[in-house]
């Protein structure tokens, strides 16, 4: 059996993040999205209503499970013995970082290889940041993120602190 592992920080899902998610779910016998900790970033949704925005988002395909971890990918793919690692590409600047942490992941487990997915044309511009920032300031993201999850991002991104 074929396992892939999805990562990332899902803050939040968007429909570029569930391209991928589907094309490795046709691609592999399994798949896990794993919401993991970027150092780089600091998320704006907790883990737990990230988690339930890809449940959500993912119900449908029966081979996706979605967890968690909060350590390196590295471990977890050795952990679950997964046979890839699969991340989409929209822009060359994506690369150098995901070449990087491709590099690094397979350096401390060998054998996982990493998959780079091109991104759909019309997932090409497709961005968490771009979405929290249009729904921030009231606009419409629903063509942005998977169904029936723009009504309570945008209710999270417009509450009053
Ligand atoms: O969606 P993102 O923010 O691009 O995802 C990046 C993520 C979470 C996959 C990456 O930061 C990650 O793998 N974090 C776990 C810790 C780790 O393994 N870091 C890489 C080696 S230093």
């Amino acid at each position: 059996m074929t396992l892939a592992v999805c990562p990332g920080s899902f803050d939040p899902v968007t429909l570029g993040h569930l391209d991928v998610i589907k094309r490795a779910a046709a691609l592999f016998d399994n798949v896990i999205v794993v919401v993991m900790v970027n150092s780089a970033k600091k998320p704006t949704f907790t883990i737990e209503e990230r988690v339930d925005f890809l449940k959500r988002a993912t119900a449908s395909l029966k081979n996706v499970e979605v967890d968690t971890y909060n350590g390196l990918l590295a471990d977890y793919t050795a952990m679950k013995k997964a046979t890839a690692v699969v991340k989409g590409l929209r822009v060359m600047s994506d690369f150098e970082y995901e070449f990087q942490m491709a590099l690094t992941n397979m350096s401390l487990t060998p054998g996982v290889e990493t998959i780079f997915l091109p991104a759909s044309i019309d997932c090409m511009f497709l961005s968490s940041s771009m979405v929290r920032e249009v729904a921030k300031h009231g606009r419409d993201i629903s063509p942005f993120v998977p169904e029936g999850l723009a009504e309570e991002i945008t209710a999270k991104l417009t509450q009053k602190e």
